[in-house]
Order: structure tokens, then C-alpha cells, then sequence
């Protein structure tokens, strides 16, 4: 059995293997001939942050390959008066087939795959977003960008910047993240992907210099300044990140054929400009939508792995 909590778990011919699977389900998903790939399959949805785009593609996705989503908000369940990750994932593991959660720590998670007897999916933490990397790799594909692969990331050295990191670590492609001064990105990640970037010979490039990191590259990306739990630190954020925000002048330094990736929400006018949003470069929507394919993917991936053990 294999769980879903880190892409740095993940080689390079797994993730390229879940991508195809998530290309052909998508077609089918286009042309509504949706097939029953885990029938009467529930995937218990554990919450301990807001949702707009994982919780409707994971629920829609289980829907569609025949099975049913629970939705449950730690407000509703007894985890958010105190019980244990330890007891939660013993329960519900016995009564459900897969499990996905959004929570703070990555400690939690591996707590509760740790504990649980079905597969365990990150849905975002405060350290990793390896699903959303999937859907975003999926857009870069489409794009036919893949090859020649030079990806920037500018803003917070936030989950969003660590999983970026653990795919071009893997898949080899080359990487720049700008981050201003005193907000880098974990230096024990950085140092575990610049050793698996070893093995792929992904460039891996950190700096202070956002003009630097987007000078040539064929896809450029931010995410929110403010991550979920840090709305204390908003006002001192978006002082200490000005002159971060990805405006069409910073467009112009990437490749003329670059694309905008932002994983959403976005907030225009700090991160990134309404210009940009807008923009025939911007394929942000198409990057949300790619969320339901790519999840339906790695849910019938790690399905597939159980059914093999
Ligand atoms: N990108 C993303 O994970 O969006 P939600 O927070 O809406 O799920
Ligand atoms: N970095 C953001 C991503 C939201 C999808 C957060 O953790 O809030």
C-alpha cells in the first residue's frame, strides 16, 4: 500500500506514470464515458483548513470513477475538540477505502498514515502541496512546455515553493525560486532536493532577485503572500514582499511563448497584477480544472497499488 504525502516519496517514472493515467481518464472525462474505476470506493475528506478547489475535484473526482466523498470539516468531526490523529485515522481507516486531508504540520499527516490501514492523500499542509504540483505539471504538458523546462517561482518560500522543488528535484527540469530576504524556502528540503536533483540533474537555483529568476523562463508562477494560518502576518508580509509581484513588465523577461501558473486563490494586486491573471499567457483555469484529472489519477494509482499487495 502506498501513500500520496510528499512527491519526494514519488520517482520520476511514478509521477510520469500517474500523469498518463490522469491524461487518459481525462479524456474519457471529456467525452462523459466515465468508467467505474473504483466503484462504491469511499474517500473519507478530513479538512482542518478552508477549500474551494481541492474539495470539489476530489469529491467530483470519486463521483465520477463510481465512488462517494465524505466531506468532513474539523469543525464537524470530534478531531477539532481534540481527538487524537492517532484514534481518527484507526477509525475511519476501518471504514473507508481512501483518505485525504488538509491539515497544519506534515507531522499530522504521517502521523495518520502512520496509523491508518487505507491510503492517505496530502491535500495541502503547511510544509507540501504535492497534489496541486500534479495538476500544474499536467498544464505544463499540455502546453507542450515540458521539454526545455525552465520554471520560475517567485513569492514566499511557502508549501507551494517546497513542492515545486521535490518535482524538478525529480523530474530533472530546471527551477529558480526568488523569495525575498527572510523568506526562503525550508533549508532541509532545499538540501534534500538539491541531493535528489543530484541523481535527475535538475538546476536548482535560490535568490533574492525576482528579474533574475524570470529572465528566459518558459513558465513563471506565484502563490499568495498570506498563506492559510499566517492572516496575523498580513500586514508585515506584504510590506516585506514588495516589489514581488508578477506584472506583465516581469512577463516580458520570460520567453514570449511563457505561461502564468498560480495554483489559486489568487490576490490580484499583491502577488500578482489583474493583467497577468487576465492574459492570453495565463492558464490558471485550465490548471484548476486539471486539479480533477490529475487527483482522479493518484486516486486510482494508489488504488491500483492496494488491489496489487
Ligand atoms: N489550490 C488550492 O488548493 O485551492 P483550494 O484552497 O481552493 O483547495
Ligand atoms: N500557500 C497557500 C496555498 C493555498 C492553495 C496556503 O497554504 O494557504
Amino acid at each position: 500500500m502506498r501513500h500520496f504525502l510528499t512527491l519526494a516519496d514519488y520517482s520520476k517514472e511514478e509521477i510520469l506514470e500517474i500523469l498518463d493515467l490522469a491524461k487518459q481518464i481525462k479524456d474519457e472525462t471529456k467525452q462523459r464515458e466515465f468508467k467505474d474505476y473504483m466503484p462504491k470506493r469511499t474517500l473519507g475528506m478530513i479538512f482542518e483548513k478552508s477549500s474551494t478547489r481541492t474539495r470539489v475535484s476530489f469529491e467530483t473526482g470519486i463521483y465520477q470513477l463510481g465512488g462517494i466523498g465524505l466531506f468532513l470539516s474539523s469543525n464537524d468531526i470530534q478531531l477539532g475538540r481534540g481527538e487524537p490523529m492517532s484514534d481518527t485515522a484507526r477509525v475511519i481507516s476501518r471504514m473507508v477505502d481512501m483518505v485525504m486531508i488538509r491539515t497544519f504540520e506534515q507531522a499530522k499527516i504521517e502521523e495518520f498514515a502512520k496509523y491508518s490501514k487505507v491510503p492517505v492523500i496530502n491535500g495541502l499542509t503547511t510544509e507540501y502541496h504535492p497534489v496541486q504540483l500534479m495538476a500544474d505539471y499536467m498544464t505544463i504538458q499540455e502546453a507542450g512546455l515540458d521539454k526545455d523546462l525552465v520554471a520560475a517561482y517567485v513569492g514566499d518560500g511557502n508549501n507551494m515553493a517546497h513542492s515545486w522543488l521535490n518535482l524538478a528535484a525529480k523530474l530533472g527540469f530546471e527551477l529558480r525560486i526568488a523569495t525575498p530576504k527572510g523568506y526562503e524556502v525550508d533549508a532541509d528540503i532545499l538540501a534534500k532536493s538539491l541531493e535528489m536533483a543530484k541523481l535527475s540533474g535538475a538546476k536548482i537555483t535560490i535568490t533574492n532577485d525576482p528579474k533574475e529568476a524570470i529572465k528566459g523562463a518558459t513558465v513563471v508562477t506565484t502563490d499568495t503572500w498570506v498563506s492559510m494560518g499566517q492572516e496575523a502576518e498580513k500586514e508585515r508580509r506584504v510590506k516585506d514582499f514588495t516589489g514581488y509581484m508578477v506584472d506583465s513588465n516581469m512577463m516580458k523577461l520570460a520567453q514570449e511563448k511563457a505561461i502564468f501558473l498560480h495554483c489559486l486563490p489568487a490576490y490580484r494586486g499583491y502577488e500578482v497584477s489583474d493583467e497577468v491573471m487576465e492574459s492570453s499567457q495565463s492558464l490558471i483555469f485550465e490548471e484548476a480544472e486539471n486539479r480533477l484529472h490529475a487527483q482522479k489519477g493518484v486516486m486510482v494509482w494508489l488504488d491500483r497499488k492496494r488491489d496489487e499487495v
